[in-house]
């Protein structure tokens, strides 16, 4: 008898070893447009963190000068920029090294003029909040 296909939830990791997660477990928009990216002890200075919503990830950079968050995906070829490598407000796409500002999302290195979006971070009660 032939196997009946997979599901996309039993697909297991998704594209450059990103782990597929179910709609269920993604992080939930208020109203007002803003998503709870975990605790300011659970982000750690120099950690990033990937966000994952239904429609695109964030990725959230602890950095020197505070929290920035920018949407996940290089544009290059769309590899998560959470994996790359962060020197100051720069980020290093760990798949062919173009570079981007995370504060202000201009690209350094790769497409000359490219800008990243980049989402207003807010501290509220000890949680770091994005507003999409
Ligand atoms: S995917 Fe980021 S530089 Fe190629």
């Amino acid at each position: 008898m032939k196997e009946k296909p997979k599901s996309v939830e039993q697909e297991g990791p998704g594209p450059f070893g990103t782990v597929y997660v179910p709609p269920g477990r993604r992080a939930k928009i208020t109203p007002e447009n803003t998503v709870c990216a975990g605790k300011i002890s659970e982000i750690p200075l120099g950690s990033a963190k990937s966000i994952l919503l239904d429609k695109f990830n964030i990725s959230l950079f602890h950095i020197g000068g505070g929290f920035y968050a920018v949407k996940e995906a290089c544009p290059h070829a769309q590899y998560p920029l959470t994996k790359g490598k962060v020197v100051g407000e720069t980020v290093t796409c760990a798949s062919h090294n173009w570079k981007f500002n995370v504060r202000t999302g201009e690209c350094l290195r790769g497409e000359e003029g490219l800008t990243i979006k980049t989402f207003p971070v807010e501290i509220r009660d000890g949680e770091v909040w994005i507003k999409l």
